[in-house]
């Protein structure tokens, strides 16, 4: 039993610098066991319920095949297959959902949602993305940049794009958490919220950590250990706001320039999915219309030797695995 038992999992900012630490190693732990072939059917019994109300590969697949590893059934839910949303409150579902099951996932939109369902729900619930936080991507970004390098503080760490969105908020706040330096690299228009900033801020003198903002993509590159990117457009955002989009950030895109400015052995992250080309509709539509054969980064420096965006991905499975775990266990 650890200090994260029957806790809920919202947003980074609940959680102890250790215990975010703890999560860290325990994700490594799960990894090695995979790799291995070492069964940790260790939940055998228990069953937890996945609410998608946003689309979803990665986390989605990480919690049904991290649930079945640890010996758990799952019931994946959305708008579409329950009467969540049209028939039935967020807080009736969950006040059900908990009856059933030992631990809810949730994706959506609103942090308030996820919030009333942990609060009612009375087994622990995770965030799967809302909004204003994607918590779960934080253990396996942050695991991944401590796989390439051996440790975390006093990296330097640096999200270039849309810098209030879910992704770069809760960046922001791990490395606050963690002592890693932050920077966010953006345009004004859309920098994080400044009452998260001084919150992080705070956070971050206490663990030798700092955050900084900057609309120079050049001056945030040099000397980083990390380069972080995001489509400029998230889930639930209306398709009208490209052409704003765009114009705002083709100064951030990830290019192989861009690279040349960090350390020589930096690496280049993104949570994925990922405009680098166009072979989605979406990045077909976009070169039609404004014609950009790719968006935030490079395909170059996606599909070159320092992107470790596939680690990345698979790491979101192991670290799932530790945070269903230490929460239900
Ligand atoms: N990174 C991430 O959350 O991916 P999905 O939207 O595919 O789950
Ligand atoms: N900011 C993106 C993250 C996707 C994992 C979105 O919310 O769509």
């Amino acid at each position: 039993m650890s200090s994260l038992t029957g806790r809920s999992f919202l947003t980074l900012l609940d959680f102890t610098p250790e215990e975010i630490r703890f999560l860290l190693s325990e994700s490594a732990r799960f990894k090695e066991l995979k790799r291995h072939c070492v069964k940790h059917r260790w939940l055998e019994g228990k069953n937890v319920a996945l609410i998608f109300e946003k689309t979803s590969t990665r986390t989605r697949s990480s919690f049904e095949v991290a649930a079945s590893d640890l010996g758990m059934g799952s019931t994946t839910l959305d708008s579409g297959n329950s009467q969540m949303g049209a028939k039935e409150s967020v807080e009736d579902t969950a006040r059900v959902l908990g009856r059933i099951f030992d631990g809810i996932c949730y994706r959506g939109y609103a942090q308030a949602t996820v919030e009333k369902m942990a609060e009612v729900a009375g087994v622990p619930v995770w965030n799967a993305l809302t909004d204003d936080f994607h918590p779960t991507q934080m253990i396996a970004d942050f695991l991944t940049i401590q796989e390439e390098f051996g440790d975390l503080e006093g990296r330097k760490l640096v999200f270039f794009g849309d810098a209030r969105n879910n992704v770069a908020n809760s960046l922001m706040v791990a490395s606050a958490k963690l002592g890693v330096h932050f920077v966010a690299c953006g345009p004004e228009a859309l920098a994080p919220a400044a009452d998260l900033v001084e919150r992080c801020r705070a956070i971050a003198e206490e663990t030798g950590g700092s955050v900084t903002l900057t609309e120079d993509p050049k001056a945030a590159a040099t000397g980083a250990d990390a380069l972080y990117t995001d489509i400029w457009l998230s889930m639930g955002e209306p398709k009208e706001l490209w052409k704003e989009r765009i114009h705002l950030l083709e100064p951030y895109r990830v290019t192989p320039k861009l690279m040349a400015k960090a350390k020589g052995n930096a690496i280049f992250l993104h949570c994925l999915p990922s405009f680098h080309d166009r072979e989605t509709t979406v990045g077909e539509e976009i070169y039609q219309r404004f014609g950009l054969k790719e968006m935030e980064v490079a395909d170059k420096v996606f599909r070159g030797p320092r992107s470790r965006v596939f680690d990345e991905a698979e790491n979101r499975m192991h670290s799932i695995k530790a945070v269903m775990y230490s929460t239900l266990c």
